[in-house]
């Protein structure tokens, strides 16, 4: 049984993602901004977070909304100025919330002056800082590597006659991570923000930093699909997850071992097995290499459950688990399986071992929202129209309330609001026991106030083709069985060569809470329920 060790801050807590334009705005430019954090930090300690994670605040010509960044150690006038973000930092912290901020280093905004000193000439100084290259013979692009938002990874520089690799917009250039300068640069902006005392970096795309040295041509995605991004045509075997890249990772961790107490965690779309490297070897690499499994596999009991298993099984001895089911960039966990579900999603998320990242509006279950063709922001989306995959739907304001776009703003919000916000908000489910709300909030208590649901141990139970079920165990403590129904039918459990004995501690139908079970459980469909079990 799992002895309850001390563990760190970041292993027993729950992050919180804030996109910043969507949470609050405080000016009513139609923007989310720091002052509007601030306003609304007594809410999150309320839900019982214990670190939010803010995507990008720096300056940037908003290309792709801030991740595109022009100034690393500066604040967007949108978001507000360095002394608004201080009093964030101070008023999270007296709160025991920490944060955390975005690092984006695998890139720069076209518009940073390091890029624009690269592309000045071919003899400046940084020009070695991005990754430049001749045409071949014929003029065309070095090989045939291909953006994340379309189209080639290559821009011709008319000037210097030389082309630049960009992995995502042609307005986010790609820093060349194997100069020790960039190295040194990044590496002093990581100390510029620990300095100020914030607790850690989500890193973007950490695992796109290094290139294959010789610039090889991808190959060819043989199971390509036409309804996925153009990006997809090809297997990014040379333009992402080299070898070399944890050298990089492990310059970063050594950083922010140089304070106490912070956490790296590192944005990273790649199978299991591969996703294991990325702790590094004895804790050499980032603390908390995301874990998308939720998020990007089909809601089927009998693969998620045989994935969780998976993951647990490859973790790295003292490997820190962790799960996320939204974030910025992927639909909502309620439109990928239904608000029904999405309930039973929650308790997945918040019972498993492994730090829990909860996108914003996810506690009060908002739903991507259609946003007119007309509308579209999101690069994303406007460079592959017919491809549906703005990632506008999934970023709309935060519903606090039924007045005026709920709350969010008395301006004219930058993108439009889901319809039904009058209905669904914080206030409408605060004081509601049935709300989405208020089951993040339990859920999130009882994982605080019960460490066997923090850093217990997990043991699989048994799972089949509706459900899934786990027990959470600690030393001295009581112990848990979580039982899941991921679809809409009534299901059985039947626990073989195990007797369960116990009560209903927390349900999502909140009727069933109290009700003493055993061996033989029935549940509804779409019902999951979490078991203190009798010592
Ligand atoms: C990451 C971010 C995404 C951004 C991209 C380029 O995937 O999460 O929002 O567009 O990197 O920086």
């Amino acid at each position: 049984m799992e002895k309850t060790k001390q563990h760190l801050w970041w292993q027993e807590g729950i992050i919180y993602q804030i996109y910043p334009r969507s949470f609050q705005d405080s000016n009513q430019d139609g923007v989310g901004d720091l002052p509007g954090i601030t306003q609304r930090l007594d809410y999150l300690q309320w839900l019982g977070v214990d670190a939010i994670w803010i995507s990008p605040i720096y300056d940037s010509p908003m290309a792709d909304f801030g991740y595109d960044i022009s100034n690393y150690t500066g604040i967007h006038p949108l978001f507000g100025n360095m002394e608004e973000f201080d009093t964030l930092l101070q008023e999270a912290h007296a709160r025991h919330i920490r944060v955390l901020l975005d690092l984006v280093p695998n890139h720069t905004s076209d518009q940073h002056p390091w890029f624009l000193e690269s592309r000045s000439s071919r003899d400046n100084p940084k020009r070695d800082w991005y990754i430049w290259k001749d045409p071949l013979p014929d003029g065309s692009p070095p090989n045939n590597w291909l953006a994340m938002f379309g189209g080639t990874a290559w821009e011709w520089d008319e000037h210097t006659q030389q082309y630049y690799y960009h992995g995502f917009l042609k307005e986010q250039p790609d820093l060349n991570w194997r100069n020790p300068e960039v190295q040194k640069a990044m590496l002093d902006v990581m100390r510029f923000w620990f300095d100020k005392g914030i607790d850690g970096f989500r890193i973007d795309v950490i695992f796109h930093m290094i290139k294959d040295a010789q610039f090889r041509n991808n190959p060819v995605n043989p199971n390509y699909a036409p309804h996925q991004a153009t990006y997809d045509q090809l297997l990014p075997v040379y333009s992402t997850d080299q070898p070399e890249v944890h050298d990089i990772v492990r310059m970063m961790r050594q950083v922010a071992d140089e304070y106490e107490g912070k956490v790296l965690i590192g944005e990273i779309y790649l199978p299991i097995n591969k996703l294991m490297a990325y702790y590094g070897t004895n804790h050499s690499g980032v603390h908390l290499p995301f874990n998308f499994q939720l998020l990007t596999l089909p809601w089927d009991a009998q693969l998620l459950s045989t994935t969780i298993d998976q993951y647990e099984g490859a973790l790295p001895l003292d490997g820190w688990p962790n799960w996320v089911l939204s974030n910025h960039d992927q639909p909502r966990i309620t439109s990928r399986v239904g608000i029904a579900q999405a309930r039973v999603a929650a308790m997945l998320l918040l019972t498993l071992r492994g730090t829990p990242t909860v996108y914003y509006g996810d506690e009060i279950g908002m739903r991507d929202v259609p946003i007119p063709f007309e509308e579209v922001q999101d690069p994303q989306g406007l460079n592959m129209p017919d491809k549906n995959l703005s990632r506008d739907p999934a970023r709309t304001p935060m519903q606090w309330d039924s007045s005026q776009n709920a709350g969010f703003t008395t301006g004219k919000p930058w993108l439009r609001l889901a319809p039904n916000f009058h209905r669904e908000n914080v206030l409408a489910q605060k004081d509601d026991a049935y709300s989405m709300l208020s089951l993040y909030r339990r859920l999130i208590q009882l994982r605080r106030q019960e460490p066997a649901l923090s850093v217990g141990s997990y043991i699989p139970v048994y799972s089949d083709n509706q459900m899934i079920s786990y027990i959470r165990q600690a030393e001295g403590h009581d112990s848990f069985l979580v039982l899941l129904n991921l679809t809409h039918r009534p299901c059985y459990f039947k626990a073989k060569n195990l007797e369960i004995k116990g009560t209903i501690e927390l349900a999502t139908v909140p009727e069933l809470e109290g009700t003493t079970v055993d061996t033989t459980i029935n549940l509804g469909g779409d019902e999951a329920i979490i078991v203190r079990l009798s010592s």
